[in-house]
């Protein structure tokens, strides 16, 4: 039987326990032993979607089979651009068709979409039922699955609409990442990084010496990696899981990255690299405040490159950038709050910079026509 690494997200224990395992190993998708426990009828529901499905639900839906728990598939359309209200009503639609009840689970089989969507549809069907993460993507296995935050887009915004609603388990199985498009490794490994950058000077030491191996999806490295990640996370949200302040840092980048992601229309860029280009947005910030040095900036910059993500965002209009920042969930009485770098390893969250500086690191850090 093949190693399972795993990890406790801490939360507070009254009135109930809501803390909760991530365990992570190849094959993991078989492993009803781990999965059996959390389901508390002999029916679940498995939102996925029409990628994910052929390459994974059968085999998920067999093993439950074999363990006489009844499943029904809830099969949605592949994207961000579906990450929306309409997508959410048709997981209801199902719910009610299918007569789900309060015990009956949902469980949420792919990246951070149909986390996100079932996270949020399970936290608000019959004012909330039992949910569980198996996420298939990296950025899923190391960012989204973990720490309960679910919702789905706006036009005006990424991500404004949702609810702070914890799984009971994630299982991540890294052998589904054998057929992640390549791109979409690239844009998980944004979110590695920014864990490095925010609270752990040696990983990012290591993912400089290893980015390769991952790369490569040597299997030691990329497991590493998701532990090493989820352990960050683990620990942050277990510090702060309503975000009131600690947990912010895990949105270094975001503020940038989300605005790409709205104005360039949902999907066009993916969110990891949205991340990545709104981080070196974010470095070049630091720099202009004078919390980092240009060296420090360069490596951050060699890192990203290296793992072939963009390092300067799509041309858009300072106006059009700064009109989507001001929809950002850290905005305060108007004011955007960015996280900033006090070095490789070390962030401090939610602070205001005067607009001029932001407009100079809009022109720095946005690619030319
Ligand atoms: P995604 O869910 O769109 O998945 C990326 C693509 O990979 C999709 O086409 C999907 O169908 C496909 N896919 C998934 N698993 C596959 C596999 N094993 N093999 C082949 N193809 C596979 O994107 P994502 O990067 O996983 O997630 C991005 C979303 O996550 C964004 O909406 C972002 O806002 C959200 N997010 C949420 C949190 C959170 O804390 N809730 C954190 C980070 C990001
Ligand atoms: N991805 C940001 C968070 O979970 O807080």
């Amino acid at each position: 039987m093949n190693a399972i690494e795993s990890i406790e997200v801490a939360l507070d224990t009254l009135p109930e326990n809501r803390s909760y395992s991530i365990h992570i190993g190849q094959g993991l998708l078989s492993r009803m032993d781990l999965l059996l426990p959390h389901l508390p009828g002999k029916k679940v529901a498995i939102v996925t979607n029409t990628t994910i499905a052929p390459l994974y639900l059968e085999k998920l839906r067999s093993a439950l089979a074999e363990h006489h728990v009844e499943t029904f598939a809830i099969t949605l359309p592949d994207g961000e651009r579906y990450k929306h209200w309409e997508t959410l009503n048709l997981i209801f639609d199902a719910l009610l068709e299918h007569r789900c009840e309060r015990r009956t689970p949902l469980i949420a089989l792919g990246g951070g979409v149909i986390g996100d969507l079932t996270g949020f549809a399970a936290a608000t069907y019959l004012r909330g039922v039992p949910f569980i993460q198996i996420p298939t993507t990296l950025l899923a296995q190391v960012d989204s699955s973990v720490g309960g935050k679910t919702g789905i887009n706006h036009p005006l915004g990424k991500n404004m609409i949702g609810a702070f609603y914890q799984p009971q388990l994630v299982l991540t199985d890294s052998a589904t990442l054998t057929t992640l498009p390549d791109r979409e490794l690239r844009a998980g490994i944004a979110e590695i990084i920014k864990y490095g950058l925010i609270y752990d000077a040696n990983f990012f030491d290591w993912l400089e010496q290893h980015m390769n191996s991952l790369l490569a999806r040597d299997p030691a490295a990329v497991n590493y990696a998701i532990r090493r990640s989820c352990e960050i996370k683990a620990e942050i949200v277990s510090l702060d899981e309503r975000e009131s302040g600690l947990r912010a840092l895990l949105n270094l980048g975001h503020t940038f990255g989300h605005a790409i992601e709205n104005a360039m229309g949902y999907g066009a860029w993916l969110h990891g690299e949205a991340v990545a280009a709104g981080t070196l947005m974010a470095a070049d910030l630091s720099r202009r405040l004078q919390r980092i040095t240009s060296q420090e900036v360069d490596r951050i910059r060699h890192l990203f490159e290296n793992t072939g993500l963009p390092v300067k965002g799509p041309h858009i209009s300072p106006e059009r950038y700064l009109e989507s920042m001001q929809l950002d969930k850290k905005v305060k009485e108007g004011a955007i709050r960015f996280i900033l770098l006090d070095g490789i390893g070390k962030a401090s969250p939610g602070d205001t910079v005067p607009t001029p500086m932001l407009l100079e690191t809009l022109s720095a850090c946005v690619a030319d026509a």
